[in-house]
Parts: C-alpha cells; structure tokens; sequence
C-alpha cells in the first residue's frame, strides 16, 4: 500500500514537472523588482492597467535615473476587446516660460540652462498621468497599487552595478546642484541598499490624497521652492493647472501588419509609420539583416524621416501637424524617389519634404500584457540621466529636465543632437516634442507585439528594427532584441552601429559609397522590452540584455 503511494506521489510529481506551464501573464521592465511588484499585481486578480500603475511607480523608487514621479511619459494600451489608444503625460512648458528663455542678450544658447537645475525643469505629468490611468481602467484600489512603492522605498533596494556606475558619474553634480546632504551623494558600496525614506512618505501623501497630494500642498510646494531656488519659473499654478491627455494613437499598416504607436507630442508614431513605409516597397527581406543593402535602405528613410521631423513636428495643440499627409504612402513613395542604390545621399542635400554631444541618456520602457488580454506599453522619462539632476530632498525625488526636448534655438541640436524647427519652440503650457515610441502591432486583427524602449532620438530606430527583426527576419523576440542596431537621424550626418558588432568590410563598403561613419559616436543603442503573443496565444517576453532588464510571468 505504502509503495502504491508512493508511485503515485512520483506520478504525479513527474506529470506536474513534464508539463511547463503556459505563461498567461508578462511585465518586462528595466528592474527586477519592478516586473516583480508588476506582476504581483496581477496575480491579485489585477489587470494590465493596474500591474502599470504599480510598476511605473516601483521604478520610480528602485530605478530613480529615468523612473519618476517628476517627469512624464507615454501609455499606448490595447485591452482584451481590441481597442487601442494612448495616454499623454508629457511633461509641459511653465505658465512663464518663452521662446527665447534658454538665450542670452546676444541670442546664444546659455550652456546647460536646459539641461540642469530649476530652469530645465518641466511640469511633470506622471502622477496625474497614472491618476487618469485608473480611473479609467483600473480595478483594484489606488492605495494597493501604490502600496508595494511605499515598502520598497522604506525598505530599500540593492542598486545594480550599472546603477553603482551611474550614480558615481553623477555625484560632483548632485552636490553641486543640491549640496553635500543629498541623498544620492551619500557613500554607497557593493551591496549596500538604498533607503528613501522621504519618498516613502510622499508616496503615502498621494495614497491618502490622490493626485493632489502630489500637485497641490506640501510636495507642491517643496517643488516650486526647490525650483526657485535653482533658477527655475515652475509656479504653483503649473502644478494645479496639469492635466494628461488621452489621443488617437498613430496607425498605419505595413504589410499584413496593423500598427499603433504615438502621435505628438512624440514624433514616434510618425516617423516609425514613416520610415516603414518608405522602405515597404522594397521587400527588406531580400536582403539579410545588417547587411549592406539593408543598412543603405533603412538608414535613406530614416534620414529623410528625421529631416521632416525637424520641421514638421510638435505639440499638435499648438501647431498643425500634417500627420495624414507626413504618413500618406504616395508622399512617401516620392521622398524615396533620390535614393540609390550605388552612392549614400547627403544630409545637406535632403531637405525637410515639400508639403506645399552626448551625455549618459536614460529612459525607461516597460510592457505588460495580463491574463485577460490586455496589453500596456509604456516610455517615462526624466529626459538624461537623474534628469534635471535637481532632487527634491523633502520629497525623496529627482526632477525632469524635458525642457532640452524643446528647439530652444531653431537649428541649435539638443541633447540628442536633434534639430528642431518653430513649430516645437518653447510656448507656455506646450509640450516638447518626444521620440518616446511605445508600440502595439497586431498581426491578423489579433494582438502580437508590445514594444518600446529608451534612447533619445535612437528610440524610434530601435523599435523600427525590433519589429523588422522579427516580422522580415523571423526572429524569435528574444533574438530580435538582442540582435545589433544602427542609427542615422539626418544630422549629424552619420551612421551610428553598436559597438563591434558590425564589420570591418561592411563599414569600408558604405565609406566607399559616402555613408558617413564616426566610429568614435558608436555606442549602445536602447534597451527594448517587449511581449510577443504568437498565433496560439502564448506569451513571449524579452528583456534587453544591454541592461539590468528583467521579466516575470504568471503561469496558468
Ligand atoms: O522624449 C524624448 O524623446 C526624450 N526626452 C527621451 C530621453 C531618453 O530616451 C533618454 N534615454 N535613454
């Protein structure tokens, strides 16, 4: 009897072991502990949109370079009944901000006045943004999603190396900018756990006090006075008077594909709709990826794509942005009538369509796709590293500074080294334009990717080749994110590849056709994190080796 037992108990211990489980469930985010609290959520029963909220604010706590409650970002979502739509929570220019505020008398740009301290400052959207977010879909109640935040912050996490790095390069600064107390500035070794113990407490504030705990009151008030004190015009009525935006998400088709991704103020959706569709009648797949013809022709449309980019887009409430004609297949076809196929054009001589220096970059990109079929893609940023490097210490959080993402003299080259035209010059209230691109494609009318990724003016290009990698390539996920990526951007007129992951030969080839080619401006090039749901319905998550970034699955 006792060894019937016990054949049985291994039976049944082999069945349960020889039969993986089917994933129904993935958060990928930059941080472990993010995709863990993510996914956590939704083995509470919650759904994608509530898994969001607490992620975006755990890497608000355990991410603190480009996870923020003092910046802003993007959601692109599509739920279980195929709808799609998107949310803006772009950070805004200041009531008192103008044209000419980054400017001297002379008309020169004023160094780093828009990239660090109090004037680099936007208003930030995050908090209203996931506000907005559940109130719309959420399911479970604010204060469990805020929950898991407030006892990371408390308890502490253990930076990663990269982290380590990172804070260390930016230490001097944070001194500098917010003396010798501030929290990022104390000694951390190996091991050590970073407690915020004010950010704890300002979580707890927005718990018992919804969006205003953060925008108006004490937090408010600890932002305006640490801004003014840096030089900034942020004002309280910035803070009161924020409100996110839900939009109508860029669509366009690429061959049996549908795809959705952000419109203005972010300039992703165009040009990714944009650059696919300049290359769609050219059958990429002809060609193997990174080779030479395939770099030639991606690397035309994405030059022609940012060269719009530079005068046709901004916030489309302050400007008409053309977008049925910039994404219009036959305009489309005609800005690729100067390509060829023997010499690389020249930036100077593409100009924008006829329709009548590099500091440590972070943003950061997140996918969720729940057990009932709904699928969130979100970008949030502080814009570079810590953002505005200005560190709210009473409240636990660093500020953006978005202002740079603004054409703060037409011509001059932002942190990313994009040109912009008037239509994105600093206005009051107005958002500055974005290249956040956090993308869903659906494959036969059913949901099948879910993508984005951080990288400045790179972010658009690294999703653009993610999709082509695996829809021409027919990559597994996995494959597609982890496969090396090149970037041009019109100007600076150069190619940038990832570092030694394409060869000699093939960079002499393209010199000897005139494509441009700094080798010292190679670098990594995104982090992506994306879900891939195949035909069956079974779910793929891939998190981007180049970083710490992690995924976590709910198994049936
Ligand atoms: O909105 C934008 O396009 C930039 N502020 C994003 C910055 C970014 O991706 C930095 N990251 N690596």
């Amino acid at each position: 009897m006792i060894r019937l037992l016990f054949f049985l108990l291994i039976f049944l211990f082999g069945c349960n072991n020889s039969q993986p489980k089917k994933i129904v469930a993935a958060v990928v985010s930059a941080k472990k502990e993010a995709s863990e609290i993510g996914i956590k959520i939704i083995e509470k029963g919650g759904n994608a949109f509530d898994a969001m909220i607490a992620t975006d604010l755990a890497l608000a706590v355990c991410y603190p370079s480009a996870g923020n409650i003092g910046g802003g970002g993007f959601m692109i979502y599509r739920t279980s009944d195929g709808q799609v739509g998107t949310l803006d929570y772009r950070e805004k220019a200041p009531e008192k901000s103008n044209k000419d505020m980054f400017l001297d008398s002379d008309g020169n740009v004023i160094k780093g006045k828009s990239t660090i301290g109090g004037l680099s400052v936007g208003v930030p959207g995050t908090i209203a943004g996931l506000f907005e977010v559940h109130k719309r879909f959420g399911s479970l109640p604010f204060e469990t999603l805020i929950e898991p935040a407030i006892q990371l912050a408390r308890k502490g996490y253990v930076p990663t190396k990269n982290q380590l790095k990172n804070i260390e390069l930016y230490k001097d600064l944070f001194v500098s900018i917010n003396g010798k107390k501030t929290l990022f500035a104390s000694n951390l070794k190996e091991g050590d756990r970073i407690i915020n113990e004010a950010l704890a407490k300002t979580l707890e504030v927005i718990k018992e006090n919804g969006k205003d705990g953060f925008y108006k009151g004490e937090i408010a008030k600890h932002i305006v006075n640490n801004i003014k004190e840096s030089g900034g015009i942020l004002n309280i009525n910035d803070l009161n008077n924020y409100t996110p935006k839900w939009r109508t998400p860029i669509y366009f088709k690429y061959k049996d594909l549908d795809i959705y991704s952000m419109g203005p103020p972010s300039s992703g959706g165009i040009c990714l709709a944009q650059i696919l569709s300049m290359i769609e009648p050219y059958n990429l797949n002809q060609y193997p990826q990174n080779s030479i013809k395939a770099i030639q022709l991606l690397v035309e449309a994405q030059r022609r794509s940012y060269s719009d980019r530079s005068k046709f887009l901004g916030d489309s409430d302050y400007n008409n942005v053309p977008i049925d004609y910039l994404i219009n297949k036959y305009y489309l076809k005609n800005r690729m009538k100067s390509f060829s196929w023997e010499k690389a054009s020249i930036s100077e001589s593409i100009n924008p369509g006829d329709i009548s220096t590099f500091e440590s970059e972070e943003t950061t990109h997140y996918s969720i796709v729940d057990n009932y079929g709904n699928a969130v893609g979100v970008t949030t940023t502080l814009n570079s590293s810590f953002g505005s490097k200005l560190f709210v210490e009473q409240g636990g959080f660093f500020l953006n500074n978005q202002m740079d993402d603004f054409s703060i003299k037409i011509g001059q080259p932002n942190l990313y080294g994009l040109i912009g035209g008037d239509v994105n010059s600093v206005q009051p209230n107005k958002r500055m334009l974005s290249s956040m691109t956090p993308t869903i494609v659906e494959k036969d009318g059913k949901l099948s990717l879910v993508l984005g990724t951080p990288g400045g003016s790179t972010i658009i290009t690294s999703v653009l080749q993610t999709i082509l990698n695996i829809y021409e390539y027919g990559m597994p996920v996995q494959k597609a994110v982890n496969s090396p990526r090149f970037h041009h951007q019109w100007f600076p007129d150069n190619i940038v590849f990832e570092p030694n992951a394409f060869g000699e030969k093939l960079i002499k080839d393209l010199k000897r056709m005139g494509y441009k080619i700094d080798p010292s401006k190679n670098k990594i090039l995104g982090r992506v994190d994306a879900i891939y749901i195949n035909q069956d319905n079974l779910l793929t998550a891939a998190a981007d080796p180049r970083g710490d970034d992690n995924a976590q699955y709910l198994r049936e």
